[in-house]
């Protein structure tokens, strides 16, 4: 798809004011918010009829935005059916969060090319009322201005995003684990509870570095272009690229996304304590089924 910079910045701003809205939507049913319709996917892992609802605009509202694109959404009110362009959206990333009355919660949309990667990401901030934006080539911003990560360079003094991946049983080992490499070691340890947003604050350097195992394409695929755009980097837990695109018969993944995000400078470091951390828990042994 040919768009010039101009172009793209107008497609941007149609994204961020649909995300604006529903981020909007999110703050006020907070205020009415019904705890009895919270449902359980998963052991700890929670879905509500605001999440629902939110997508629900969100899909409307995007359709026109690019003809013909897919959507590849947190919960499947539509289906993806292998669309070469394709809207991922979290319409509601923080749900734990938001169910607590408890910020931070946003609204993450990316717009990915099978081809290319991702093109677009958007992610709303509606308790900061912060929208990020980030157009492949474009550069990364925050509410209009341009962002950068952080310059520091080591560990020690920096401050640090984990986050807790649902399913304890496969990952309680490796969380201990991280928190206890980091904790009185990094300049201070936070557990946010957005995927999104913490790649956000890397890019925009709030945060020096996050890690996380396990995460979903909606979790991260906006989030990922901020960073990388700002001049970030972030990798898997064995140093590749995550969200290039995809060659020929690629399949784009749902799951499976381990994110290790820092400033350019840190990410060399940062990645090797995570990689040591592993080992020393594990040794030379890492089952298949834990990260
Ligand atoms: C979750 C958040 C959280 C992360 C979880 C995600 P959800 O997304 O991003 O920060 O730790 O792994 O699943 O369920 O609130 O959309
Ligand atoms: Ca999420
Ligand atoms: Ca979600």
């Amino acid at each position: 798809m040919e768009h010039n910079g101009t172009e793209w910045a107008a497609l941007v701003e149609k994204v961020a004011e649909i995300a604006r809205c529903t981020g909007s939507f999110l703050r006020e049913e907070r205020l009415v918010f019904d705890v009895g319709r919270v449902e359980e996917k998963n052991l700890h892992d929670y879905v509500s009829y605001v999440d629902r609802a939110s997508e629900r605009r969100l899909v409307e509202a995007l359709t026109p935005v690019w003809p013909g694109a897919g959507f590849l959404t947190e919960e499947a009110t539509v289906a993806y059916k292998g669309e070469p362009y394709v809207w991922i959206i979290d319409p509601l990333d923080g749900t734990t969060n938001y169910v607590h009355g408890q910020p931070p919660y946003a609204v993450s949309i990316a717009l990915y090319g099978r081809t290319e990667g991702v093109l677009v990401g958007v992610v709303y901030d509606p308790c900061r009322e912060e929208c990020y934006t980030a157009w492949k080539g474009g550069g990364a911003y925050l509410q209009g201005k341009s962002i950068v990560p952080s310059a520091i360079q080591t560990v020690e003094g920096a401050y640090l995003h984990l986050g807790l991946p649902y399913d304890a049983v496969r990952f309680s080992t490796l969380s201990t684990a991280l928190l206890s490499r980091f904790y009185g070691r990094a300049g201070g340890v936070r557990i946010a509870g957005s995927a999104a947003l913490d790649l956000c604050g890397v890019a925009a350097g709030r945060v020096d570095a996050y890690v996380e195992p396990s995460l979903h394409v909606w979790d991260v695929a906006a989030g990922l272009l901020l960073l990388r755009e700002a001049g970030g980097r972030a990798t898997d837990f064995a140093g590749h690229p995550l969200l290039e695109g995809l060659g020929g018969d690629g399949v784009l993944r749902n799951d499976g996304y381990d994110v290790v995000a820092a400033n350019a400078g840190l990410h060399p470091e940062f990645l090797c304590q995570v990689k040591a951390c592993r080992e020393v828990y594990f040794g030379e042994n890492i089952p298949h089924d834990i990260v």
